[in-house]
């Protein structure tokens, strides 16, 4: 039998620091801080964001692998998020990294965000039995990207679709802020759409063809739309909190299934994946399984705790890196933007 491989996996790309020791594609933990300083400024700060994960990344790996069960001597490899995301955060991740490989002479392997959100789906120990099989198409929803793509193997990933403006994730945050709520917005507005109905205020989706996406005029709808109200209402957000919600999510989730169904049948795809944060989002994950079974394709959904920015992810990649041997170099530099 082969001996399992350890991996020790770091991802620092916005404002959660993370830790996670995998064997082989089994978590056996995955720890994550998430940074509280950025409530009050609405939006993650970034040179806070560096700070914060100064002070939480020695801890927070520590406790990685004492929940593990696993001694630094034990690791074959270290795993890290080279990008794209905040480079003063990202900075924090990979110098830590490279220190740790050339300390335990391990090798370094290099994790692109976007792709360790996808491959997230290929953790053994989540609850979606069976992973899923190539051709994928995923559709990964962050706060950052949102994109529709076609996925043939572990390293070969191309956008079908992808937003020309604000990310889903953004348009749930941007929103969120205009009605008063904290940062980030998308799970508050989740919980209160819940409550509301999604009928009540048609909000416009954009027109665009093939399978790009916009979503900075939603914002700006929302955005009028309140402010005409309240000056009629000055109660109007309060009392309508709900119905607003409801009826921005709605038209969020329905220009992102619309989309994600017509490139299906594009490609001809029939294994189907949530990836991302905004995949923790209850009617997205409602309507991508109603789709599936309408057309009889295979869903995948991943756990929450693999949704939204997690270490665990970055150590999958980072297996099926380890097992192509394709290892990074001391001398690369962290990338804030970098194509899938
Ligand atoms: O993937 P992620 O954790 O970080 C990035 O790589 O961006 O995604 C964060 C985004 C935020 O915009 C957050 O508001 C959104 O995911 N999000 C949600 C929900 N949970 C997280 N959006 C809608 N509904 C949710 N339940
Ligand atoms: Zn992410």
């Amino acid at each position: 039998m082969t001996k399992a491989v350890h991996i020790l996996a770091i991802e620092s790309s916005c404002d959660d620091t993370s830790a996670a020791v995998l064997e082989d594609n089994k978590v056996l933990s995955n720890l994550i801080a998430t940074q509280s300083v950025h409530e009050e400024f609405g939006g993650v700060v970034p040179e806070l964001a560096s700070r914060e994960h100064q002070k939480n990344i020695v801890p927070v790996v520590d406790q990685a692998l004492a929940k593990a069960g696993i001694d630094k001597k034990e690791l074959n490899a270290i795993a890290y998020t080279n990008g794209p995301g905040l480079l003063g955060s990202l900075l924090v991740g990979t110098s830590f990294a490279k220190a740790f490989s050339l300390a335990l002479d391990i090798p370094l392997i290099e994790v692109h965000h976007m792709q360790a959100h996808i491959l997230a789906h290929f953790i053994q120990n989540s609850s979606d039995d069976g992973s899923p099989k190539f051709p994928l198409l995923c559709l990964t929803v962050s706060g950052g990207h949102t994109q529709i793509v076609r996925v043939d193997s572990s390293k070969e990933f191309k956008i079908i679709g992808e937003t020309r403006d604000d990310a889903a994730g953004e348009a749930f945050d941007k929103v969120a802020k205009i009605l008063g709520l904290p940062y980030p917005g998308g799970p508050q507005i989740d919980k209160l759409a819940a409550k509301g109905d999604p009928m009540k205020y048609s909000f416009p989706e954009a027109s665009i063809e093939g399978f790009d996406m916009s979503f900075s005029g939603l914002k700006t709808a929302v955005l009028y739309f309140v402010r005409d109200e309240m000056e009629k209402d000055s109660t109007f957000i309060e009392k309508e909190i709900e119905n607003i919600c409801a009826s921005v999510q709605h038209v969020i989730v329905q220009t992102l299934i619309g989309k994600l169904e017509r490139a299906a049948i594009q490609e001809g795809i029939t294994e189907l994946a949530l990836a991302g944060g905004v995949s923790a989002n209850s009617a997205l994950r409602k309507s991508f399984e109603e789709l599936c079974v309408e057309h009889s394709w295979n869903a995948h959904i991943p756990d929450f705790e693999y949704c939204t920015d997690n270490a665990a992810m970055i150590g999958i990649a980072g297996y099926f890196k380890f097992l192509n041997s394709e290892f990074g170099s001391l001398d690369n530099a962290p990338k804030a933007r970098l194509s899938l």
